[in-house]
């Protein structure tokens, strides 16, 4: 049941290979998420396909939109904004979401906002925690991006740290390609390492020089590469579930060591993980268990609202539109937009609100 009070957006996102859309009430309930992956078509090609995403998306988007309005069963009459990804990501990729949500506006004319979508994956964790409340510290590990961070406030960040080369996500499709389990890697790593031993064999914990916080992980790629090859050369035959296993601690490791650094030295009884490679069921248990002996709070999205979703687009949109952020006609879709960046948005929306 809607009342006139109630804040219903409808959100957008198409930054890679999901063309996603929602709607959200109240920044924190969820009335529908509707995702249709282009994953099947990108795999034949090992990774993604910037301009079949950008076809596919164009493809997609109407109907996605359309879906999302029939399952939360409103029309765009009822919405009172419209929140869009406007980067990072790819640039032909997002200009298809941007392009929707600046149409729907004008038409409507019902305010539009352009959200981040690293924002966004933060976000996701306000779903199903609603109770979570900035500030607390966050992991955002994806495909794109690995960032640690504290959330100080909603829609504000002070990055600790970030990678120096990979993501994440990008050094777990990477190796798994090495080995031969297809695109994307991070989840058949994830269920193959449930077979293999972590211990196998010792991979490097990259320590990035005058930094406790930030991540490298391409000398951690190259160590399972250079493994494999002189395994091969020497007519050794490969475990993959061993090397699978043993890269997948190594990264945890990383991961779980440099963020209870920074939840210890910044005070914080909370910590979140966000992003696709958030979904991994050892990174999960291992934070789980390691949070739960320092009697830390520790925040985890659904894996759904981990990897790219609309839903979290429009919690991260509510936050904005409650502060009045608002974006023109001349949002514009930008590829390398940083985290905590705020470009082409004021709150001088001067249409109907
Ligand atoms: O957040 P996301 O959907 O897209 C970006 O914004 O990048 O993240 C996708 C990444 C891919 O690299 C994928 O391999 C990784 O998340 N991923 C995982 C798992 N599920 C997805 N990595 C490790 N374990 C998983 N279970
Ligand atoms: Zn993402």
């Amino acid at each position: 049941m809607q009342t006139n009070q109630d804040v219903l957006l409808l959100a957008i996102e198409s930054s890679c290979d999901e063309t996603a859309a929602s709607v959200v009430k109240n920044g924190r309930e969820v009335l529908s998420n509707i995702i249709s992956s282009q994953i099947e078509l990108h795999a034949v090609y090992g990774g993604v396909v910037p301009e079949i995403a950008s076809r596919k998306h164009i493809e997609k988007i109407n109907q996605v939109i359309q879906e999302a309005l029939n399952e939360a069963k409103v029309s765009l009459n009822d919405i009172t904004a419209i929140a869009v990804t406007y980067g990072p990501g790819l640039v032909g990729a997002l200009l298809v979401g941007v392009s929707a949500a600046k149409a729907i506006s004008f038409a409507t004319g019902k305010p539009l906002i352009g959200v981040h979508h690293i924002e966004g994956h933060i976000s996701a964790n306000y779903i199903e925690n609603r109770e979570l409340e900035p500030p607390f510290a966050c992991l955002v590990v994806s495909g794109g991006h690995t960032h640690l961070c504290i959330v100080k406030d909603y829609g504000e960040y002070e990055i600790l740290g970030y990678t120096r080369d990979d993501a994440a996500g990008e050094a777990f499709d990477k190796v798994a390609r090495a080995i031969g389990l297809g695109y994307p890697g991070g989840p058949k790593i994830d269920k193959l390492s449930k077979e293999g031993n972590p211990d196998a064999i010792l991979f490097p914990r990259a320590k990035v020089n005058g930094s406790d916080y930030d991540f490298s992980f391409s000398g951690l790629k190259s160590a399972v590469l250079n493994y494999i090859n002189s395994s091969e050369m020497k007519g050794k035959e490969i475990n993959k579930a061993d090397i699978a296993a043993s890269f997948q601690k190594a990264v945890i490791d990383v991961l779980v060591e440099h963020s209870l650094q920074a939840v210890r030295e910044y005070g914080f009884d909370k910590f979140a993980i966000a992003g696709g490679v958030a979904s991994n069921s050892s990174l999960r248990a291992t934070f789980e268990a390691e949070c739960k002996k320092r009697k830390i709070k520790f925040y985890h999205p659904s894996p759904i609202f981990c990897t790219d979703n609309a839903a979290m687009i429009g919690v991260a949109g509510y936050y904005e539109y409650i502060k009045g952020i608002r974006s023109d006609y001349s949002l514009n879709a930008i590829p390398n937009l940083k985290l905590g960046e705020k470009i082409n948005r004021n709150n001088s929306f001067k249409g109907e609100l």
